[in-house]
């Protein structure tokens, strides 16, 4: 295996992190370790001259425990080096582990948790074999973890997870194997992997492969699976930044989420029916999603749904039973704390449906029913075309139950190719006009009502992560109770305005910020005196959430290139976030 392979897959990965990285080769009896502080995007593989080797871990870091530095990134060794260690998630008990093993002589470089599992693997590897070594540090780490480690000299490369995603591609040569925590990381050289399930471990040795199970403490079978997906939708294409890609592709992608099997809906609506209490759960952007549901149930299918955020919803946990409906909605399925909120909702038998977008994703292998959102691959950090998939979904679900499937899809599908029509050159260019005036703000405020409040709290979160300006949402009706006091002269708000009941009272909200100084960007179908900037959207009723967001995510993006952000990799945040 060469360098190359690890590092353009660590490329593929760094959505999950990207604040620095590093690399571990095994050449002869010694371990060769290199890392960086930064994105790995930005090395040059020949330049830096990295050894060739059959056996091979990197890893690209988002910080939990310890400042980004060369000392805390990834892989890390043990006492004697040599054993090595890649992790993902957090090891809750390391501080108590750490100490133990503080008492017996082991002196710690970094102040990452990670490293204390190298240390811990090599001080049962005093008394026990390699694997077993491993197992029993498998046993003792309280939390989600996926770990890859190597030992100076054993020539295999041994993984374990519980929680955190690992998944095994089986390569086209034979002995060639790769282990990544998403498939992109490989897929340019197989699209034929093996799942790895929580408490298992593999061993990989000279081409040869095996699986255990740390719970059924045996040797297990595993399937291999052929994948479809597609390299190509992981490239820019013509497009800048993956970002801007995304936002161009909601042309297509909405009719993509309505025009699927509707028996799914079907189904997902009759449970939703048939429940006693139904949540809905998710995390950043898809929990601003999941806020939209419960505005959208209420207005559409006049049914009471709770939304939780993935991390609050275990203060639910005394109302959960057999007859509870929980509807999880995340991109990439992998998000530590909604997988937290199923395991505590499947702890008291409720039924789990989720809206993914990764299909083979660990929340879509655990959930009971999936509805998939089929938006494709979405790599750049903030989410764009998958939350108005995930919204096209759940309006789908809230007409399909009160007996409107056709009327919903009908709305949707004209909503898609309104969509279409909006997003073009022009719009754009007429975007860039107001970006260019408020790039240099400190801050600037986002008003919604009914269902777009919610939206104006995703506006925010939009706005925040790649433009970095800040950026509050509230609802239109909260202003006077503290949030006008903000307001000075030129201040920006952007007013979310739908042709329904909420129209005037936001106009009222809008006028109010207007006579105090502020500088109203409306977004809406028409346009109105209390305006100073104009951005048209099409007046489609209830799918107001889906047009009025798009506007939000082009300025957010124009904003982030004036300011020379990058819009696909924000600082400090990373795409997937398997770490409570
Ligand atoms: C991170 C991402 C957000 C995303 C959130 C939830 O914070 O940066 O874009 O909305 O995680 O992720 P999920 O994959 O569950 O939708």
């Amino acid at each position: 295996m060469s360098s190359t392979y690890l590092i353009e897959g660590l490329k593929c990965l760094e959505y999950r992190g990207y604040d620095s990285w590093g690399l571990a080769f095994k050449i002869g009896n010694n371990i060769e370790i290199k890392k960086e502080v930064g994105k790995i995007s930005d090395i040059q593989i020949k330049k830096l001259g990295f050894p060739e080797s059959h056996l091979a871990i990197g890893h690209s870091r988002w910080a939990t425990h310890g400042k980004v530095n060369k000392t805390n990134a990834h892989p890390h060794s043990s006492e004697n080096n040599e054993i090595v260690v890649a992790h993902n998630g957090i090891f809750e008990n390391y501080l108590e582990v750490k100490k133990v093993l503080q008492k017996k002589g082991h002196k710690f470089l970094s102040e990452t948790d990670s490293e204390v599992i190298a240390h811990l693997i090599e001080e049962h590897n005093k008394s026990h074999s390699f694997e077993e070594s491993i197992k029993l540090a498998a046993g003792e780490i309280e939390g989600r973890y996926a770990i890859v480690v190597m030992k100076n000299d054993e020539n295999k490369i041994i993984a374990a997870r519980k929680g955190s995603p690992l998944i095994i591609g089986v390569g086209k040569n034979q002995d060639e194997y790769f282990i990544a925590s998403d498939i992109p990381a490989f897929l340019k050289h197989t699209n034929k992997v093996i799942y790895l399930d929580d408490n298992q471990i593999v061993t990989i040795e000279n081409g040869k492969i095996d699986f255990y199970d740390t719970v059924r403490r045996e040797k297990i079978a595993k399937r291999i699976i052929e994948i479809d997906l597609d390299a190509e939708t992981a490239e820019k294409g013509e497009f800048p930044h993956f970002m801007i890609k995304e936002i161009m592709e909601q042309k297509d992608t909405l009719a993509r989420a309505i025009n699927q099997d509707p028996a799914i809906i079907e189904k997902v609506a009759g449970e939703i029916k048939n429940a006693f209490g139904t949540y809905l759960i998710g995390c950043g952007t898809a929990g601003k999603v999941g806020m939209v549901g419960e505005y959208l149930f209420a207005k559409i299918a006049k049914k009471h749904i709770n939304f939780s955020f993935g991390s609050e919803f275990a203060n639910y946990k005394d109302f959960l039973n057999k007859k509870t409906l929980l509807i999880a909605i995340s991109q990439s399925g992998e998000t530590a704390d909604t997988l937290e909120a199923i395991e505590i909702a499947k702890a008291k038998g409720v039924k789990v449906a989720a809206i993914v977008n990764v299909e083979s994703s660990t929340m879509a292998r655990t959930a009971d029913i999936v509805i998939p959102i089929k938006a494709g691959l979405e790599k750049a950090v903030a989410s764009t075309k998958a939350t108005t998939s995930q919204l096209a979904i759940l309006t789908l679900l809230a007409y399909t139950c009160d007996g409107g499937v056709k009327t919903g899809k009908q709305l949707l599908a004209d909503t898609a190719s309104q969509i279409n029509d909006m997003i073009n050159p022009r719009y754009e260019e007429h975007i860039m006009k107001i970006a260019k005036k408020i790039s240099n703000v400190e801050s600037m405020y986002i008003i919604g009502r009914g269902l777009n409040y919610p939206i104006a709290l995703e506006a925010a979160i939009k706005l925040q992560e790649v433009s970095y300006i800040h950026a509050e949402g509230f609802a239109g009706g909260e202003l006077k109770h503290g949030p006008l006091a903000l307001i000075s002269q030129n201040t920006p708000v952007i007013a979310l305005v739908a042709n329904d009941n909420t129209k005037k009272d936001i106009l009222n909200n809008a006028a109010e910020i207007k006579a105090r100084g502020g500088y109203i960007i409306g977004i809406a179908p028409e346009n109105e005196d209390v305006f100073d900037f104009w951005i048209k959207v099409p007046d489609t009723g209830d799918t107001s959430p889906i047009v009025n967001i798009i506007p939000v995510q082009i300025l957010a993006y124009q904003l982030a290139v004036l300011r020379q952000n990058d819009p696909d990799k924000p600082r400090n945040l990373a795409k997937s976030v398997t770490v409570k």
